[in-house]
């Protein structure tokens, strides 16, 4: 029997169950930006994790690993297609994404969606303790802030979006907006990774629900009163420090570089294979940089790490073949034996030999066309302990609005990504010193576990209700 005082709900759990040929079953680290910032946070809190185990089942028991209690939520195979692919990675990745790919609305989808948030919402009433602080993450769960409350009042309930949060343009083409709303309002904290994107939810909650609403502030008819709020997310700096530090990692990126021929500059790309993150424009430019004689590819190459995600989603197969031909194309074009262009490795890997990449690499290359944050950028960052290195850095990733020291560029103006990369590649070390330590600075101040504090303090301050007659 669990009665937690902390409860995090997520989409995954922090491990995946993966099951063998032989039969036999592991755990393996979750994907994502999500997973990588609440890890160290919960393992440091001790407390219990709502989610699903990344596999279709609909049993399984509640376990502890790595200092968590981990409760698991079963999703039927229906479910998995309607709620997980098709209403949260078709219906709203893309429209939380600028539209970088096109939405599709189906009402199948939304009851899917429906169904399973409450299945979650039902689950932390009965993991909660009294009066117990509940977190919930991400866009999947937007309505369990609501229906959570309906179940325990006795509960602080916060809500945390780890991706962007569209202008009242582009949302209001949700059939059930005004319900997406109403979920979220739930909550008592409604944290965003920018202040842009809680300007749109509040902007939203006045034009669609009508609520009163005053600077960050919701005015609800019954006397609660909801805060919307930034709170940049990042990464357990300390750890990624001593991670690139660590002798293993520091031999692994040596044998990198003799692997890639000690050329003078190597490039690096780790994403998600997803079509936000910018990966076939970057390609293209750096492709661009070799044909047009600025670097031949003994003196610079690319690694590109794109991690396989959400792979029967059409939009994300439909990437997969391209990436594939295009990179096929330019190493055919470009590349000499034993001199490849481009290594393009679709697999995922763990944390260390990430590590020893960031270590590896001169430019770390970041251009999504939307992006929440993008943890990636702050883990190089945090690698580059001889503060050298370049970052070139999309203006669209929330990174960005921190790490100003970046080469900045729009993913959608290739010549100007052109540019931007072949400065980072030509610029002096001095300049490059400079930029990384600021951005290290910046990263070293601000971690993930200042991030939780910020918003577990805010969520937990007490706050008096608002008088129902003198609202603003
Ligand atoms: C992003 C989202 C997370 C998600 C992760 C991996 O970081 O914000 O909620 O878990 O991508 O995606 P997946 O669909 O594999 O969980």
């Amino acid at each position: 029997d669990v009665r937690a005082e902390l409860v995090v709900l997520a989409n995954r759990l922090p491990v995946d169950r993966v099951v063998h040929a032989d039969g036999s079953e592991d755990w393996r680290r979750s994907p994502g930006g999500l997973v990588s910032a609440l890890a160290p946070v919960m393992a440091a809190n001790r407390g219990a994790w709502i989610g699903w185990p990344g596999d279709v089942m609909e049993e399984c028991e509640i376990f502890e690993h790595d200092g968590i209690t981990l409760v698991p939520i079963g999703i039927s195979q229906q479910e998995y297609e309607e709620y997980y692919e098709g209403f949260s990675n078709a219906t709203l990745w893309p429209l939380y994404h600028d539209l970088v790919a096109k939405p599709e609305f189906h009402r199948e989808w939304w009851d899917a969606y429906v169904a399973v948030n409450r299945r979650f919402a039902e689950t932390a009433a009965e993991v909660a303790a009294e009066g117990a602080t509940v977190w919930v993450q991400d866009y999947q769960l937007q309505l369990v802030p609501s229906l959570l409350r309906e179940l325990r009042s006795d509960l602080r309930i916060g809500f945390f979006l780890h991706i962007p949060f569209p202008p009242a343009e582009l949302f209001s083409q949700l059939p059930w907006r005004r319900e997406l709303l109403e979920g979220l309002l739930g909550a008592d904290l409604v944290g965003f990774q920018l202040s842009g994107a809680a300007q749109n939810f509040i902007r939203l909650v006045r034009q669609r629900v009508g609520h009163k609403t005053h600077r960050d502030t919701v005015y609800l008819p019954d006397g609660r009163t909801v805060v919307a709020k930034a709170f940049p997310i990042s990464i357990d700096t300390a750890q990624f420090e001593k991670l690139a530090a660590s002798p293993g990692v520091q031999a692994r990126a040596k044998q990198i570089r003799d692997d890639l021929g000690n050329p003078r500059r190597i490039f690096l790309g780790i994403d998600r294979l997803d079509y936000t993150k910018g990966i076939y424009a970057r390609m293209r430019a750096f492709s661009e940089l070799i044909h047009d004689g600025h670097f031949s590819v003994e003196e610079a190459t690319f690694v590109q790490v794109a991690s396989p995600s959400r792979e029967r989603v059409d939009q994300y197969r439909k990437l997969r073949d391209e990436t594939d031909r295009l990179v096929g194309h330019i190493n055919g074009d470009l590349g000499r034996i034993g001199r490849p262009a481009i290594s393009y490795l679709n697999a995922s890997f763990p944390q260390s030999e990430m590590a020893a990449l960031f270590v590896a690499c001169d430019i770390m290359v970041v251009t999504p066309f939307r992006d929440g944050m993008n943890l990636v950028a702050k883990e190089y960052v945090a690698c580059r302990l001889h503060e050298d290195g370049a970052l070139v850095l999309s203006e669209f990733a929330g990174a960005a609005e921190e790490l100003r020291q970046a080469f900045l560029v729009n993913p959608y103006d290739i010549n100007g990504m052109k540019a931007q990369m072949l400065a980072a590649y030509r610029a002096d070390p001095k300049d490059l010193g400079r930029r990384m330590r600021a951005m290290r600075r910046t990263v070293a101040e601000n971690d993930v576990a200042n991030w939780a504090n910020a918003f577990l303090t805010e969520l937990t301050t007490p706050r008096p209700a608002h008088d129902k007659h003198l609202r603003p």
